[in-house]
């Protein structure tokens, strides 16, 4: 019996490809049993309307709509958890992913109960007309990807894969939806013995409009690989805490400079500490917290709890490393301690009370 699949479409200013992606995808898809399902995050190019008008005249497309979310791999997500084939399938909606390979993939996925990849790197394969440094980017990133894969496969980073339903349940707990590079994490989080299979395509080029793949989702892939190999000993956002921390001794030393212009020794230091926290606690609610950021009135609550924790962290500084030296610690020793334990009880502080995840 043929198994039903269910095609995602992730979208972001995709309307222009939309209507000429569809009516391809259902001729190569003639004999296979399918859903297909856009997943649009609100585009500002109204993807979302240019595909709910060509829904309309069919009974197997359907458009999520998100709001106020924006991810590559949280709407492919998102969209295979709204699937009920038992094949699920993902592809760029720009014309970059040869189509002609869907039901081979399809097919694949159903006969080997596990993923099957449209890839660029295996024999057959290859990335088309790319620029040097894409190349260049892509086969680093790659290179970095194959090390904390489970099983090993060419083209980890690759947006075109089918997955038994199966193996999606099975690590859905598990996965970490932030930015681009989805089938990565499925294949960092999937049971040793999940078996692969890899089908040569050549990557095409856009139809209309550009790509997404910004600056921005490359740091977060960089954060990914952080998370996978060191996140569960030590947070990336305690990581970037740090060194907001680090750099707020600088700007505390140079406001020092500046204040010590106009006001007394003890007015020029107050005013230099405030400046510091204010400063670290904007790159923190930027940076460090940017997936909880705090925004409009919420900002000064968050302003007034951070100056608390601040507080209390350099009163618990003074108390431990004050209790050390009378202990008879060396006095750099009982600093040193002093400073860490504060620095760790204000980011427990803040991650708690500020930014509350
Ligand atoms: N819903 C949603 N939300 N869709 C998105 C988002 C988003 O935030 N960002 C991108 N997309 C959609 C695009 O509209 C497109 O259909 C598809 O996801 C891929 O995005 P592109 O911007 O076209 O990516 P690319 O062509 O540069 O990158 C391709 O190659 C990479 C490997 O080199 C993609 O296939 C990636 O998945 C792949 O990792
Ligand atoms: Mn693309």
């Amino acid at each position: 019996m043929l198994r039903m699949l269910s095609l995602v479409l992730p979208t972001y200013n995709e309307a222009e490809n939309i209507p000429e992606l569809l009516p391809q995808i259902k001729k190569v898809l003639k004999k296979v049993p399918h859903e297909i399902i856009v997943v649009d995050d609100n585009s500002p190019d109204e993807t979302w309307r240019v595909a709910q008008e060509l829904a309309h005249n069919t009974d197997n497309v359907h458009v999520i709509r998100r709001i106020d979310r924006r991810g590559l791999s949280s709407a492919v997500i998102d969209g295979f958890l709204a699937a009920k084939g038992d094949v699920l399938m993902v592809m760029d909606a720009d014309g970059q992913h040869d189509m002609e390979k869907l039901p081979e993939l399809y097919e694949a996925a159903q006969k080997n109960n596990g993923i099957a990849i449209g890839s660029r790197y295996v024999k057959g394969g290859s990335i088309g007309e790319w620029d040097e440094q894409r190349y260049f980017m892509s086969r680093m990133a790659t290179g970095l990807a194959k090390k904390l894969c489970k099983v090993q496969v060419q083209d980890p980073m690759s947006g075109f894969f089918a997955i038994h339903r199966s193996v999606f349940e099975e690590v859905l707990p598990r996965l970490n939806p932030k930015g681009f590079k989805i089938l990565l994490d499925l294949l960092v989080h999937v049971p040793k013995n999940t078996p692969t299979s890899e089908i040569p395509f050549t990557f095409g080029t856009r139809s209309h409009g550009e790509s997404k793949l910004s600056r921005r989702v490359q740091i977060e892939f960089l954060e990914y690989l952080y998370d996978v190999v060191l996140g569960k000993y030590i947070p990336l956002a305690f990581v970037k805490y740090c060194l907001v921390g680090s750099f707020g001794v600088v700007v505390n030393v140079v406001a020092f400079h500046i204040f010590s212009g106009f006001f007394n020794f003890s007015w020029a230091v107050i005013a230099a500490i405030e400046t510091a926290i204010i400063s670290n606690f904007w790159m923190n609610n930027v940076w460090t917290f940017a997936h909880v950021r705090l925004k409009g009135r919420a900002i000064l609550m968050g302003l007034l709890k951070f100056n608390a924790a601040c507080a209390l962290g350099g009163l618990a500084n003074y108390a431990i490393s004050t209790y050390l030296f009378v202990q008879g610690v060396p006095s750099l020793v009982a600093v040193l301690i002093g400073a860490f334990t504060s620095v760790l009880w204000n980011y427990t502080m803040n991650r708690i009370f500020t930014w509350r995840a």
